[in-house]
């Protein structure tokens, strides 16, 4: 539970205090703490003073460096940090102050705490019979003035659906393959939108046979758990409006098949389908905060696995869009999901963007490591949307060059097109081939293998999944915060 409100300090187990390097401070105790070697305010820093026979038995103050270097992100981080640092106190009730500065009003602080507390506390423990914690925390943010407040409490209902979404998105990444397939991710779409605006159609293989989605079904049609197409419609814009659609890449578990994972690779292949949960993270938080455009997301969500008739390298294969593929490694599978997916919402839902979000190549994790989301795209004007949004919500991305001569070397001498480009460029090579179906339309192709999944957990990260670009995809179709700051 979080709220706004002013809590007296009998009221609390805890409260974090913000403080600047080199800040003037009114407060004694504080005064004296920074005066001494212990705790001066820079970044990083986490100061924690236990107090005896009171209510309240620690204050957290936390550094946030000088001014002049401050951002938002550096602040959620050390805000979840200390969060973290209070969970691991077995504090049930903590007070959080706000550090409005010309950086960040008031709107932006509740925003920021609101997502330090809630991901900096998650966890994905269900599996575990003996829980750490069963009591949430109740968390107050503090020091928000009076005349701020109605507009505070609605920032903190909207960032709490987009929190939401963020966490469900892990979830779903998080899920071991025995849980999620993609009968069972379609029942999860299903249900979480059951009460809600968004409109939900489940497709199944028949279904999905007739729409001739050939290279969908190349994939996934020989596992035992039989693939579904996940369609969400979400219709907050104008009747006849610009429809954005949203394609995530769906493999709820991905062993190569024929071309065979060795098992160190293959142990998180749960989480291939971190694009459909980033994409079904971003459409609960549109859908919730009533965001008023036209999103349409569709999740090709199926198995790699070998079977007796699964796919072969050295097959050739057809696609919904009539191109033709030969199949030089069953491993690189998700470009030919997302092909298929990509002519469908095209066709049969009439988007008039793509952005698709797929855990695509390893490739992507060795060029850019895990902070930095590898980009394709065919329209600068898109991606510079893209890149504003991110800034302000603080998500990171990096283009890589959409240069013909990557697009050749997708070309098969035997077919329309290849599914390996060849040992070089392979984030640009797979992003390109998902190109290959976009009917130049404005594209945006995010190459999330790296960034959706997390081995560390710091500041608002846990380890697993970590949501990644579910508050980018919901900023880019939000209204932006007045200050114009952030979203
Ligand atoms: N799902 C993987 C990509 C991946 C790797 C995601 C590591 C997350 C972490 C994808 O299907 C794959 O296997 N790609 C191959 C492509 C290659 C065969 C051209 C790869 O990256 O090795
Ligand atoms: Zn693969
Ligand atoms: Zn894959």
């Amino acid at each position: 539970m979080i709220q706004i409100k002013d809590v007296a300090l009998q009221e609390i187990d805890a409260r974090i205090v913000p403080v600047f390097e080199e800040a003037q401070v009114q407060d004694e105790v504080l005064t004296q703490i920074m005066t001494s070697d212990v705790f001066k305010g820079k970044a990083e820093e986490l100061f924690v003073l236990p107090s005896v026979g009171e209510k309240i038995k620690y204050t957290l103050y936390v550094g946030l460096g000088k001014l002049e270097d401050f951002s938002p992100e550096d602040f959620k981080s050390a805000i979840a940090n200390a969060v973290k640092k209070a969970k691991s106190l077995k504090v049930k009730s903590l007070g959080i102050q706000i550090a409005v500065n010309e950086k960040l009003c008031v709107g932006g602080n509740v925003k920021a705490i609101t997502q330090a507390a809630l991901l900096g506390l998650y966890s994905f423990d269900k599996y575990k019979t003996k829980k750490e914690e069963e009591q949430p925390m109740n968390i107050y943010i503090c020091g928000v003035p009076a005349e701020k407040n109605q507009r505070a409490n609605t920032v903190l209902a909207e960032s709490k659906n987009v929190v939401e979404g963020v966490i469900l998105a892990r979830d779903l990444t998080n899920e071991p393959s025995n849980a999620i397939y993609p009968e069972t991710l379609a029942n999860i779409v299903v249900e979480t939108f059951k009460d809600t605006n968004l409109e939900v159609e489940v497709l199944d293989e028949m279904q999905i046979e007739a729409l001739g989605m050939k290279a969908f079904l190349a994939v996934g049609g020989s596992s035992t758990n039989k693939p579904r197409l996940i369609v969400m419609r979400h219709r907050g814009g104008a009747e006849n409006g610009e429809v954005l659609g949203l394609v995530g890449k769906g493999l709820t578990y991905d062993t190569g098949g024929y071309s065979l994972k060795p098992t160190n690779s293959m142990k998180t292949m749960h989480s291939d389908m971190g694009g459909a949960a980033a994409v079904i993270g971003a459409m609960y938080a549109i859908s919730k905060n009533n965001v008023p455009n036209n999103v349409t997301a569709v999740v090709a969500a199926c198995e790699n696995v070998i079977a007796p008739d699964s796919y072969k390298p050295g097959d050739i294969i057809e696609s919904m869009a009539g191109k033709t593929i030969e199949i030089g490694n069953t491993d690189a599978e998700g470009r030919l999901t997302l092909a298929d997916a990509v002519t469908y919402i095209i066709e049969k839902e009439n988007v008039q963007k793509v952005i698709d979000v797929a855990t695509l190549t390893g490739a992507a994790l060795v060029a850019l490591g895990s902070e930095y989301t590898g980009v394709v795209t065919n329209n600068d004007e898109f991606f510079d949307e893209l890149m504003a949004t991110a800034d302000k919500v603080g998500e990171k991305f990096w283009k890589l060059p959409n240069d013909k001569v990557f697009a050749k070397m997708n070309k098969s001498t035997v077919a329309d097109l290849k599914n390996i480009g060849g040992p070089h460029a392979g984030t640009i090579t797979a992003g390109l081939f998902v190109g290959e179906f976009v009917q130049d339309l404005p594209w945006i192709h995010l190459d999330i293998a790296g960034t959706s999944w997390s081995e560390k957990s710091e500041g608002c990260l846990s380890q697993g999944g970590t949501g990644v670009p579910v508050k980018t995809l919901y900023g880019l179709v939000a209204a932006p915060c007045p200050c114009g700051k952030h979203k």
